[in-house]
């Protein structure tokens, strides 16, 4: 019975640990946003040798990152298409042990695009 009880608590000790560990949404600043703006460039330049689309980055105006299963960066930026700009929100969700783990997904003004390359 009292092991019962322990294991309870333990298990819910570990619950709410992994609950802050896990889903909590950060926004970036300093270093953290200078590795969000390398993940974010390392993608763009992957899908640009790739299958498009192409795209260089503007600069960010916000960047969150989340522990998911996984890890999942968003941002909300402008980006250089050409020779015009347009504010997009980006969604990297990044799996590095999958095949081809890393997925982009473009919120733009004309519309949504989802990509995915390898790490
Ligand atoms: C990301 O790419 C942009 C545009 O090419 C560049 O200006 C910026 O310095 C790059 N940032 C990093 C961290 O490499």
């Amino acid at each position: 019975m009292f092991s019962m009880k322990i294991i309870f608590v333990l298990s819910l000790a570990l619950t709410v640990v992994s609950a802050g560990l896990l889903g909590g949404v950060s926004e970036l600043s300093g270093s953290e946003l200078k590795e969000a703006e390398e993940t974010l460039n390392n993608s763009l330049a992957k899908l640009a040798s790739g299958d498009g689309p192409n795209y260089k980055l503007g600069k960010i105006i916000k960047a969150t990152h989340q522990v998911v299963s996984g890890s999942k960066y968003v941002y909300d930026v402008e980006l250089i298409d050409g020779s015009t700009t347009k504010t997009c929100n980006v969604e990297i969700w990044s799996q590095p042990w999958l095949e081809n783990g890393i997925q982009v997904t473009f919120n733009c003004p004309d519309g949504q695009v989802v990509k995915k390359h390898s790490a």
